[in-house]
């Protein structure tokens, strides 16, 4: 229903994103704890614009990484962004659907900021532990409720030295926002419509622990605004 939704985010907004000092945390957060070793093959579920894939791929090389999301425009931005790095597949694949892969293909999995958007959270999050390896590590990363602007502007700005980086900062935020707010509140309002749903991270592991991951943790990330939720195909 929302691919255009999606197409549209990816043209507009979604890179000045990528600038945001907690988002670029987040990502470190969910890098640590996807434990990639070696040549360790890593779904990412929902890659946007594909910024996991490439401080992945900083980071570990030699890991193999199947990119999926059903927007195409975020695709493309996914691949020009990642131009030239290798063992990454880009794939167009509907996570509301059964995934295109074997069981037990993935060491590690990563879905961020993407499950509140599908229809079936449950369904997927099934799909998930069929194609994962035993021992193998999901990372969830869902938006806080009330996601409060404030904290995340705050954090950026602490985060930065010198007079110069605060105004640079000041224009990065005031674009970010102006370009991003019209699409938050559209998901707000698609979450109140319930076309979107507002899991919190109890309830995933709940969902998770009927479905039968192991050492299911909870914690924060993205300036305390999204909670990363963590766990293991026994
Ligand atoms: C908020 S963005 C997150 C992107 C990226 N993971 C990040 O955090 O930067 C949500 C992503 O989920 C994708 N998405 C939404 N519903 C989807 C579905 N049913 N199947 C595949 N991808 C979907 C969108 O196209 C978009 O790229």
């Amino acid at each position: 229903m929302s691919r255009r939704f999606w197409d549209w985010h990816a043209i507009i907004s979604y890179n000045y994103k990528t600038k945001v000092l907690p988002y670029q945390e987040r990502i470190e957060d969910i890098i640590k704890t996807l434990e990639i070793k070696g040549n360790h093959f890593i779904l990412d579920a929902g890659c946007g614009t594909g910024y996991l894939i490439k401080i992945i791929k900083e980071k570990h090389p030699s890991a193999q990484i199947e990119a999926v999301d059903f927007s195409r425009e975020m695709l493309n931005r996914a691949a020009k962004r990642c131009m030239g790095l290798k063992n990454i597949n880009f794939r167009e694949v509907d996570l509301d659907a059964h995934l295109p892969h074997k069981p037990n293909s993935f060491n590690a999995i990563a879905c961020d900021n993407v499950l509140y958007a599908i229809p079936r959270p449950d369904f997927t999050l099934k799909e998930f532990f069929r194609v994962l390896k035993p021992k193998g590590r999901l990372i969830v990363v869902i938006p806080k409720p009330e996601i409060d602007s404030r904290a995340i502007i705050f954090h950026h700005f602490r985060g930065l030295k010198s007079p110069w980086q605060k105004i640079k900062a000041f224009f990065v935020m005031l674009i970010t926002f102006l370009l991003i707010i019209p699409f938050e509140k559209s998901i707000d309002r698609k979450i109140k419509q319930g076309i979107y749903h507002a899991l919190t991270g109890d309830e995933i592991l709940t969902i998770l622990d009927k479905i039968g991951f192991s050492e299911g943790k909870i914690g924060l990330t993205f300036a305390d605004q999204n909670w990363i939720i963590y766990a293991r195909k026994p």
